[in-house]
C-alpha cells in the first residue's frame, strides 16, 4: 500500500515555494520521489529550496515568476516541459494576507489577494491544462485556507479570496473528473510562517487566536507534507473535488 504513495519519476510545478508551507511541500514532494520546478518571486529563497530538495537527491529547476501574471505561469510549466521532461503535480500555493477591518481595507490589497490567491489559482491550472488533457492524467492541488470555512474581523477580503478557491476546486474537479485529472484542495488553519509571524509574536492576540482552535496550536509546517503526498500521488485516485481542512480542529468547532 505504501508503493502507492511514491512519487517516483514524477515531476512537480509548486508556486510559493520560496518558503514557508510552499518549501514544506516542495521538499515533501521530493522526498516521496519528485523532481520539483520552484517557482515564486525571490530567486534567492528559491535557490535554498532548490539546495535543500538536491540534498534529497532530485532535481529542482528555480523559475521565477508572478503568478498573477498568467504569461509568466505559462512559461513556468513550458520550462518544466522541457528541462525536467515531463508534469504530473501542480500545487498552486502562492497566496498573500492583508488584515484589516473592511472600512479601512485598501482597495489595493483587495486587488493584490484576489490576483496572486485565486487569479494565481486560475492562471496555474490554465497554463497546465493543455498539457493535463493531452496527457490524459494530472494532480492539481491548490491551497485554500481554515478562512473559506469560519469567520474571522480583519479576513473578509481573505478569506472570499479562499473561499473562491474552494469553489473553483470543485468546479473543475467535476469538468475534469472523466479525463483524469484529479483537483483537490487543502485547507491549512494557523501555521506559524511569515505570513502570520506578527500576529502571533504579540502573546494576547496568538492567545485570542489559538482560542478558536481546539488543540490550541499552530501547525508546524512539515504537518503539510504527508497530505501534499497523498493528493499527489496515485493513493488519491479516488478522491477530487475535496477541500481537507489540516487545522487542529478549527473548523470543526
Ligand atoms: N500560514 C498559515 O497560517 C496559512 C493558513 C491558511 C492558508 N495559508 C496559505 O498557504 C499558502 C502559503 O502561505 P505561507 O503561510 O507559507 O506564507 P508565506 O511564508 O508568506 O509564503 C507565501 C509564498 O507565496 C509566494 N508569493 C506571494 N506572492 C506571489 C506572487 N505574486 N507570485 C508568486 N509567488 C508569490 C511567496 O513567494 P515570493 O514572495 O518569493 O514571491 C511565498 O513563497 C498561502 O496561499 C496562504 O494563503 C497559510
Amino acid at each position: 500500500m505504501l508503493e502507492t504513495l511514491r512519487l517516483d519519476g514524477r515531476v512537480a510545478v509548486v508556486t510559493g515555494a520560496s518558503r514557508g508551507l510552499g518549501r514544506a511541500m516542495a521538499l515533501a514532494l521530493a522526498e516521496a520521489g519528485a523532481d520539483l520546478a520552484l517557482a515564486g518571486r525571490s530567486k534567492p529563497d528559491l535557490e535554498e529550496t532548490a539546495h535543500q530538495v538536491e540534498r534529497l537527491g532530485r532535481r529542482a529547476l528555480v523559475v521565477p515568476t508572478d503568478v498573477r501574471v498568467l504569461a509568466e505561469v505559462e512559461a513556468l510549466v513550458a520550462r518544466a516541459l522541457a528541462d525536467l521532461g515531463r508534469l504530473d503535480i501542480l500545487v498552486n500555493n502562492s497566496g498573500v494576507a492583508h488584515v484589516a477591518p473592511l472600512a479601512e481595507m485598501p482597495p489595493q490589497e483587495w486587488e493584490r489577494m484576489l490576483d496572486t490567491n485565486l487569479t494565481g489559482v486560475f492562471n496555474g491550472c490554465r497554463a497546465a491544462a493543455p498539457h493535463f488533457l493531452a496527457a490524459k492524467r494530472g494532480k492539481v492541488i491548490n491551497i485554500a485556507s481554515v478562512m473559506a470555512a469560519v469567520g474571522l474581523s480583519g479576513y473578509t477580503s481573505y478569506a472570499a479570496t479562499k473561499g473562491g478557491v474552494v469553489a473553483f476546486t470543485r468546479a473543475l474537479a467535476v469538468e475534469w473528473a472523466r479525463r483524469n485529472v484529479q483537483v483537490n484542495a487543502i485547507a491549512p488553519g494557523w501555521f506559524l510562517t511569515e505570513m502570520n509571524a506578527h500576529a502571533f509574536a504579540d502573546e494576547s492576540l496568538r492567545e485570542r487566536l489559538l482560542r478558536d482552535v481546539p488543540m490550541r496550536r499552530t501547525g508546524q509546517a512539515e504537518e503539510i507534507g504527508p497530505l501534499v503526498v497523498y493528493l499527489a500521488s496515485p493513493a488519491s485516485d479516488f478522491m477530487t473535488g475535496q477541500t481537507i481542512y489540516l487545522d487542529g480542529g478549527h473548523s470543526a468547532a
